[in-house]
């Protein structure tokens, strides 16, 4: 049986791929700061699965560390990093120093272990203000904030090491906009204080805990005027994981993207969440937020071909999913404490 070593396996998008691998047969070593997470997380992926998982807490910065649990693995899934893009404009040491640095540190340490095979999670903000649509993988890089420029430095990094090492192989992975939960919604997405994100700001809406949601900006050049983004089930990004990890050989470097295709309108979110859970959500128009772009959806005909994956999840389950995550656990795993 492979063991998978899992940087930030106990976030938002690792909790619910350890639960797929677990379920698939793998076993899972999480390596984990907490920093933004709860070990309930892990706990929960355990309860579901019915196996166990080793957690190691510990920072991707500590390069020893990582090298002695790294030991027997197979492979890495590197979640692990900072992602608010509006604090990496005003802090941006923080994402050149846990993103790009930490994932320096973790490759040393891969080295020193000789573990040679990586999934990393890069992310649609690494294309800027998209030049056409559909975006595909070949669509120029242009990055607008710290965060979209650490994914495309560390992108960088690993096509060098793969240039000039044998027997690497990179899997690296441009997310869209991941939202819903596991169906079960006990794994779900637990932002700290006021979400930033479209959805986690649309539950808390619904569940009463901030009374209304700031539409920004009704004025772009889109059938509503509001923003367009590629939303894509957390259950069916986990599942590209899988497929990702099952393609990785000897010596192979391979960039995808991860969406459904289609794009949709904050206002089309709002209604859709609205409809499928019985639920008014209140919002009002204000000016469009500093550096969002207008519209963003993939072109995923790549990962369809070449991984056999497909997005499987609509807009609906998205919703009802997300939603009921929210009603189980309105404190987010703060509820079970
Ligand atoms: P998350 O914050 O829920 O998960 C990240 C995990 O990494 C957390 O558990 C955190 O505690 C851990 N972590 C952070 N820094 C660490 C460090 N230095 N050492 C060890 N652990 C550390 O975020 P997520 O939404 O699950 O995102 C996972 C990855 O996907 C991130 O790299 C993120 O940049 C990328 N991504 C996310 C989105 C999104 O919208 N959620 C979109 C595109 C790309
Ligand atoms: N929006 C609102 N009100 C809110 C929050 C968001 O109207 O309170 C709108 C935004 O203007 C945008 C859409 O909802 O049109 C989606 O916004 P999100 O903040 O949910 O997502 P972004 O597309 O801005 O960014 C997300 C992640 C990034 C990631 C990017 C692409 O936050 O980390 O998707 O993967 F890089």
């Amino acid at each position: 049986m492979k063991t998978i070593f899992v940087t930030g396996g106990a976030g938002y998008i690792g909790s619910h791929t350890v639960l797929l691998l677990l379920e698939s047969g793998y076993r899972v070593k999480i390596y984990d700061n907490l920093s933004n997470s709860h070990l309930e997380a892990v706990k929960r992926i355990e309860r579901l699965s019915g196996k166990s998982v080793e957690f190691i807490e510990g920072d991707i910065r500590d390069t020893d560390r990582v090298a002695n649990a790294l030991q027997g693995s197979s492979a890495v899934i590197h979640f692990a990093g900072v992602k608010a893009v509006g604090e990496s404009v005003s802090n941006p040491l923080k994402y050149y120093d846990n993103n790009v640095l930490g994932t320096i540190e973790l490759l040393k340490a891969m080295k020193q272990s000789e573990v040679k095979k990586m999934i990393f999670s890069s992310s649609a903000s690494i294309y800027g203000n998209p030049q056409y649509l559909p975006i595909d993988e070949q669509h120029p890089i242009n990055p607008t904030n710290p965060y979209g420029r650490s994914k495309f430095m560390l992108e960088q990094i690993l096509r060098d090491i793969y240039d000039t090492n044998r027997g690497y192989s990179f899997g690296i992975l441009r997310y869209f906009n991941p939202i819903g939960a596991h169906p079960s919604g006990e794994i779900g997405e637990d932002p700290q204080g006021i979400p930033n994100n479209l959805l986690p700001f649309i539950t808390q809406v619904a569940s009463g805990k901030l009374d209304k949601l700031r539409v920004f900006g009704n004025d772009y050049d889109t059938p509503d005027g509001t923003g367009v983004r590629d939303y894509i089930h957390v259950m069916d990004l986990a599942e590209g994981h899988l497929r990702m990890l099952e393609k990785l050989d000897d010596n192979s470097f391979d960039i995808y993207n991860l969406g459904t295709g289609r794009g949709y309108s904050v206002l089309q979110i709002i209604k859709t969440f609205e409809k499928v859970n019985g639920i008014n959500i209140p919002y009002e128009i204000v000016s469009r937020r500093a550096g969002d772009v207008p519209v963003s959806y993939a072109d995923v005909s790549k990962a369809q071909k070449e991984l056999g994956w497909r997005a499987k999840r609509g807009l609906e389950d998205m919703c009802k999913d997300a939603w009921r995550w929210q009603l189980k656990n309105p404190k987010g795993y703060r509820s079970s404490m």
